[in-house]
């Protein structure tokens, strides 16, 4: 899209719209798309490929007895049971997940290879170390940690059900009772480990109930076990040491994988909204305005990011750092003009507008060398979008009598491509004016400024629904009164 057209708010949805198809809100379907179709579909076969050849040479130990029919026939079926298993997780991720939601391949391309490293790494220990070492838990703490709760889930239901397939398959590779008692046993320890300790929290605290839940469901694994199964004294060790392999190389990798996908986690995040952050304090210290909008923005958009299931953590982060621009000249905005002196009274409106407008590429060049996470740097691009700086434009065309170029005070950045971009657009938006407003009613004024931002087509390029929008709206109305600690209005005693 051309530089003017985003400038003018306008996009192909906003064509269509013209045309009389209903397109307000709804996610654009562009050539991206197609194009992460086909490679999570090439991943898909390149991940099943190089799996069954490792199970073929390195775990079935190639076609000792040459290349019989039942041989090939055992590894043919390999390959359709991963191929498979990858296709529903990719279509899972696509429709019901996190993980495809931003057009980007990359969280599925991580989910995809940790789950390939899992079964590759199950099937190698069953046959050569033990059936119940099977680092399967490893694969769902990561993959959580890494893509999200649910892509785990679903990875590792999936990925115990084609090892399950595979074993059942290949009788002469593995003693099938005891590898299919052992993945049921990691499966579950898997699942207790995560869902008994949370996400949000010290990486200690986390490590700690990592270890403790993953050795009680070892020791109910341990119970099932001796009931189903020939069960041995060495093979509940190796149930209780695969619990401790999987936490310990899931600690040990997670810092590496932050770094080398890039990935967001809430490990990672956490970090950002410490107070102690360097770069808050350094906000706080230039800009104590801007700091103290900020915190109320975080905690509006951590509210609204919670209601439309959106990631609470990141939504606060964002909005901790959207505004970290205004520190290069933090004079230049009201909240942080104490003393009564305004820089914009001896400016002409132009430069005013360019000052303001400057804060959000600013913002994105200290994110970025600061090495922030790609997620917040873009919330922080976006939070303006498009829109228009309103109190500037009127000063000009007041003091101006010819025609006035309007782009030169609209914001010059990308509209919202992501759910939380859009909510912290609104709730800056309306933490500003409810500030300046706080005798407005702030229901009707809540629902004029957001549907002034629809009116704009701010939120074009971003799959928020309208039913999102409203439940965002409901949250604000909810929290706003909290926030602006209005008092409850004492009934006027009536008379006798
Ligand atoms: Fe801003
Ligand atoms: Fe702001």
């Amino acid at each position: 899209m051309s530089k003017e057209k985003r400038r003018a708010g306008a996009s192909a949805a906003d064509t269509a719209e013209e045309n009389g198809e209903n397109t307000a809100l709804a996610p654009k379907k562009d050539k991206r798309a197609r194009a992460q179709f086909f490679k999570a579909l090439g991943l898909n076969a390149a991940v099943s490929c190089v799996l069954t050849l490792f199970y073929a040479f390195a775990v079935r130990g190639g076609f000792g007895t040459g290349w019989d029919r039942e041989s090939i026939t055992e590894v043919i079926t390999v390959f359709f049971v991963l191929t498979l298993v990858y296709i529903l997780l990719f279509a899972y991720e696509k429709y019901f997940a996190e993980a495809l939601k931003g057009n980007s391949i990359k969280p599925f391309a991580v989910s995809l290879l940790i789950s390939a490293a899992t079964v590759g790494a199950s099937l190698a220990f069953m046959k050569y170390v033990s059936v119940f070492f099977v680092p399967i838990a490893f694969l769902f703490l990561l993959c959580a940690a890494l893509v999200g709760l649910r892509t785990a889930i679903f990875n590792l239901f999936t990925t115990a059900l084609a090892l399950c397939f595979i074993v059942l398959n290949n009788n002469g590779v593995y003693d099938v009772n005891g590898a299919i008692c052992g993945i049921l046993c990691n499966t579950f320890t898997g699942a207790l480990m995560i869902f008994a300790s949370g996400k949000n929290g010290k990486r200690v605290d986390i490590l700690f109930y990592n270890v403790f839940f993953g050795f009680i469901a070892a020791a109910i694994s341990t119970v099932y076990a001796t009931l189903s199964y020939e069960f041995s004294t060495e093979n509940a060790l190796w149930l209780f040491a695969s619990v401790v392999a999987s936490v310990a190389v899931f600690w040990l990798l997670l810092p590496v994988f932050d770094k080398i996908f890039d990935v967001c986690t809430d490990f990672r995040i956490f970090e950002y909204t410490n107070p102690a952050n360097p770069v808050l304090k350094e906000l706080k210290e230039k800009a104590p305005g801007t700091y103290h909008h900020s915190i109320m923005v975080a905690s509006l958009a951590e509210a609204c990011a919670e209601a439309v299931g959106e990631n609470p953590l990141l939504a606060r982060a964002s909005a901790y750092y959207h505004d970290i621009g205004k520190i290069k000249a933090p004079e230049f905005f009201g909240e942080n003009q104490f003393d009564g002196y305004n820089p914009h009274d001896e400016l002409i409106p132009e430069v005013s507008a360019s000052k303001i407008i400057a804060h959000t590429k600013n913002g994105v060049q200290i994110l970025k060398e600061k090495g922030f996470p790609e997620e917040i740097v873009r919330a922080a691009e976006e939070h303006h979008g498009t829109s228009p700086v309103n109190f500037f434009y009127n000063k000009a065309k007041y003091m101006t009598e010819g025609g006035l170029e309007s782009t030169d005070y609209v914001y010059d950045n990308h509209k919202p491509t992501t759910k939380i971009s859009a909510i912290l657009m609104i709730c800056d938006t309306v933490e500003s004016a409810v500030r300046a407003n706080q005798s407005a009613d702030t229901e009707a004024l809540i629902a004029k400024l957001i549907k002034d931002k629809i009116d704009m087509g701010q939120f074009n390029e971003c799959d928020i629904s309208l039913k999102d929008i409203e439940i965002i709206k409901k949250t604000l109305v909810e929290s706003i009164p909290h926030m602006f600690h209005s008092r409850v209005r004492y009934q006027t005693e009536k008379k006798e």
